[in-house]
């Protein structure tokens, strides 16, 4: 029996793709950390982590998910942070860069407990933490304490991104590889019609 390792997301369209190579390119430039940048084509907004999975798992999987019932909407990216988020108190190190969403924030929270509510009947926990609707930019390896965090911030908060229409989400199997995550669509679900 195989076993995948599997994640529920929303695609970004290739505007989006696009732009995160080009918001790297302004944002790598003097940076002495160590990132790992979402490759372009790869860039989406998770909705629900399952991790490994048995493949006979899928065929009920895909029949829940297909019974998930939601409307289109849009999305718009738009501020950005870290998680962790920097501490007053304690000492600090940022792992995760990602940008937020300025419209569609309600919606994809909506949409993801939606999700996870279809998969609870199959054994699938709900997650502990609560649902921060998010777009990873970077993973950050190696912080080096000489790197201007606000600053990139800064850059990042002030780009430009264009609302979207959301109309599918997708059930993706990752791979892991040396080069990073290898993201093959299995199953897309498309949103109902607008009321
Ligand atoms: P992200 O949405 O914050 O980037 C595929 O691995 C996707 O599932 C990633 O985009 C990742 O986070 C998300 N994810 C959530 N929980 C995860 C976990 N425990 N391990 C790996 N990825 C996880």
């Amino acid at each position: 029996m195989a076993v995948l390792r599997l994640f529920i997301g929303l695609p970004l369209p290739e505007e989006y793709q696009q732009g995160l190579t080009a918001l790297r390119r302004e944002l790598q430039g003097g940076l002495r950390s160590a990132l790992s940048w979402t490759r372009e084509g790869n860039w989406h907004l998770t909705l629900k982590f399952l991790g490994e999975t048995e493949d006979a798992a899928l065929p009920p999987l895909v029949e829940s998910l297909a019974g998930v019932v939601w409307q289109g909407f849009t999305l718009q990216a738009g501020g950005a942070g870290f998680f962790p988020p920097p501490h007053p108190k304690r000492p600090w190190q940022p792992r995760v860069l990602w940008t937020g969403l300025q419209q569609g924030a309600g919606e994809s929270m909506a949409l993801a407990r939606a999700v996870e509510e279809a998969l609870v009947p199959l054994g699938i926990p709900r997650e502990e933490r609560p649902f921060r609707p998010h777009l990873t930019v970077a993973r950050i390896k190696h912080a080096h304490g000489g790197d201007d965090w606000q600053a990139m911030l800064r850059r990042l908060q002030a780009w430009a991104w264009s609302p979207c229409r959301m109309e599918r989400f997708v059930l993706w199997q990752s791979r892991l590889g040396p080069g990073g995550p290898v993201y093959a669509p299995l199953r897309e679900f498309a949103a109902g019609a607008e009321s």
